[in-house]
């Protein structure tokens, strides 16, 4: 079976201050065992947060990663920087920086190589546009992103590596995709997985769902057989709501 896992991007968002209680407050709540609890500060924020989270069950993501390990890349973020930081994941390919940081299919798969290579776990991000799914184009898009970012992979690597499914159209929006349109998207993600891969693996991947997910919609969605989780943004930023997205992958 594979854990629940609900990871929480604070995008760019909070002050200091404000990322430390954020923090502390989950850190406290946090149930123990049953599912994973990710935060994904700004990089900032990273080594106090990591300070407060250090005794607790919850675990750090950074938002964004270079494939290099160091050199004349201004304004960047090596993997060894974060992972003296206790940093375990790194969200990539967010439609955010793709859209607007020029990030590119050849870009991600690069970082998850050099993500991978330090240990660390990729969460990989993909979806469709409105446009794209109005054209009934989405299957032929995420397929093409899957496989574009597990370029390369062994089954191993890629058994280190998270998917995380983000309509586009439902990030920020109050719009989710409805559980059967998720988990249709989630079911066709396995089986690519599947082909690219073998069976054993494409079961091991976690594939979250991202897109206005809520305490309110997360259990349906929770039970589609192939969505394992939630990459959640604006609720993630409050220490109930987050909580409270725990305790529904908890009992799902
Ligand atoms: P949202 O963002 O939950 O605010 O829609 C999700 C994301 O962008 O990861």
């Amino acid at each position: 079976m594979r854990t629940p896992i609900v990871a929480g991007n604070w995008k760019m968002n909070l002050t200091h201050q404000g990322a430390t209680d954020l923090a502390r407050g989950i850190a406290e709540g946090c149930p123990e065992n049953g599912v994973t609890a990710i935060v994904a500060p700004v990089a900032l924020h990273i080594p106090a947060v990591a300070e407060v989270l250090a005794a607790s069950p919850v675990l750090l993501a950074s938002q964004n990663m270079h494939w290099a390990e160091s050199g004349a890349c201004t304004g960047e973020l090596a993997g060894p920087m974060l992972r003296e930081f206790s940093v375990r994941y790194v969200i990539l390919g967010h439609s955010e920086r793709r859209q607007f940081f020029g990030e590119t299919d050849e870009g991600v798969n690069r970082k998850a190589q050099a993500a991978l290579a330090q240990g660390m776990h990729p969460i990989i991000c993909l979806g469709e546009s409105l446009q794209e799914r109005e054209a009934d184009r989405t299957q032929a898009k995420v397929e093409f992103q899957l496989r574009a970012a597990f370029a390369g992979l062994t089954a191993d690597e890629a058994q280190r590596t998270i998917v995380a499914y983000e309509p586009i159209w439902a990030i920020g929006t109050g719009k989710t995709a409805s559980p059967q349109q998720a988990q249709d998207v989630h079911a066709l993600l396995r089986s690519v997985l599947e082909d690219r891969f073998d069976r054993q693996t494409a079961q091991a991947i976690p594939i979250l769902y991202g897109g206005s997910v809520k305490p309110a919609n997360f259990a349906e969605l929770l039970a589609g057989e192939d969505i394992d989780g939630g990459l959640v943004g604006g609720a993630s930023l409050k220490v109930e709501s987050f909580l409270e997205l725990t305790r529904i992958a908890l009992g799902s």
